[in-house]
């Protein structure tokens, strides 16, 4: 019944890339009158040949605005899902279908019915990161950027479902003072943070600010000087008078960080952990070469069915109206 997600596996990829990948994909992006969107999360290539580079929301708003006939999405798969809801008669890409979230994965259709069955006359406000079945299931859509702003225009007596993000609910609790009742979801980057390598670092780079986002645990939101989504940190620590900064989100945002504050040093906050589980297994899927095959091939490819398009485009449709 909640299955609705019905797009192609990857086909394998015979014949030789291209020399200048850079130089081909321009060129598949003139031919399929295609746009490429990518998160902060990219690996750098992808992010340097994206026509538009943002957080969950902006990149919901930029595929809502799109003229293109093809949106080749480098991101994960809520968010081509996101796309496809906004753009049914449109060609949407993913380079890997293997880019899921560990926070989507968490609140599984069947038992979020049954959470939600448990807690009648409640709102349901879901965190974008879930599934077209649990939006099709929610009232309205939030972003780490706007969920706030939302939950604070809900009327005061109404009680609220949040989900699937606890780290993210429990903060919008905090910042509006409101009760509400939380999915016990989390995304596996966010909550890998230590809190003890963070003091170090703070300790070790005395005039550092850390900034934090909303997805890491309250231990570790509680040493940041801003908390705030992926876009809104790139503009904090463009405009703060700060030159060193401890970036407690997935590194891959660095990039632009680096980019748009040349003068400034970014130190990625580590993991609790010798690895690399800072970088977010799922966005790194997606490589320059399978962005280039997903082109070229026009696969694999985003599809749904009609019911869960329009279920799950309602409450999207309400959170851009509530994000204007
Ligand atoms: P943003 O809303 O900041 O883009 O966050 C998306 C995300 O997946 C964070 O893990
Ligand atoms: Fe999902 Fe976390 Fe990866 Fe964001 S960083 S896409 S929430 S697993």
């Amino acid at each position: 019944m909640f299955t609705t997600v019905l797009a192609q596996r990857n086909k394998t990829q015979p014949g030789e890339l291209p020399l200048d990948l850079f130089a081909a994909i321009e060129s598949l992006k003139k031919e399929l009158n295609a746009v490429i969107l990518a998160h902060y999360y990219q690996e750098p290539d992808i992010q340097d040949i994206a026509d538009f580079i943002g957080d969950s929301l902006q990149l919901a708003k930029a595929a809502e605005k799109t003229n293109a006939d093809v949106i080749v999405f480098a991101g994960v798969h809520f968010m081509a899902e996101t796309a496809k809801i906004l753009n049914p008669d449109k060609l949407v890409l993913l380079p890997d279908l293997d880019a899921g979230c560990s926070l989507a994965d968490s609140c599984p259709a069947e038992a979020f019915a049954a959470f939600k069955a448990a807690h009648p006359n409640h709102l349901v406000v879901s965190y974008i990161n879930c599934s077209a079945d649990i939006k099709a299931m929610s009232d309205i859509i939030c972003t780490s950027s706007n969920a706030v702003k939302i939950v604070q225009q809900i009327p005061k007596e109404q009680p609220i479902i949040f989900a699937p993000d606890r780290n993210l609910g429990r903060y919008v609790m905090e910042q509006t003072g409101r009760d509400l009742v939380l999915w016990q979801g989390s995304c596996i980057v966010h909550e890998t943070f230590s809190e003890k390598k963070i003091v170090q670092l703070k300790i070790a780079y005395p005039e550092a600010e850390a900034i934090a986002h909303p997805e890491c645990e309250s231990s570790v939101l509680r040493h940041a000087s801003f908390i705030g989504s992926t876009a809104a940190l790139l503009k904090y620590c463009q405009q703060s008078n700060a030159k060193e900064f401890i970036v407690a989100t997935e590194p891959g945002i660095i990039h632009q960080m680096q980019k748009l504050a040349p003068d400034k040093h970014f130190i990625p906050a580590p993991p609790v952990n010798n690895c690399n589980c800072n970088e977010c297994p799922f966005m790194r899927l997606n490589t320059l070469e399978k962005l280039y095959w997903a082109m070229k091939n026009r696969n694999p490819e985003i599809t749904m069915s009609e019911n869960i398009r329009l279920a799950a485009l309602r409450p999207i449709q309400k959170m851009l109206e509530m994000s204007v």
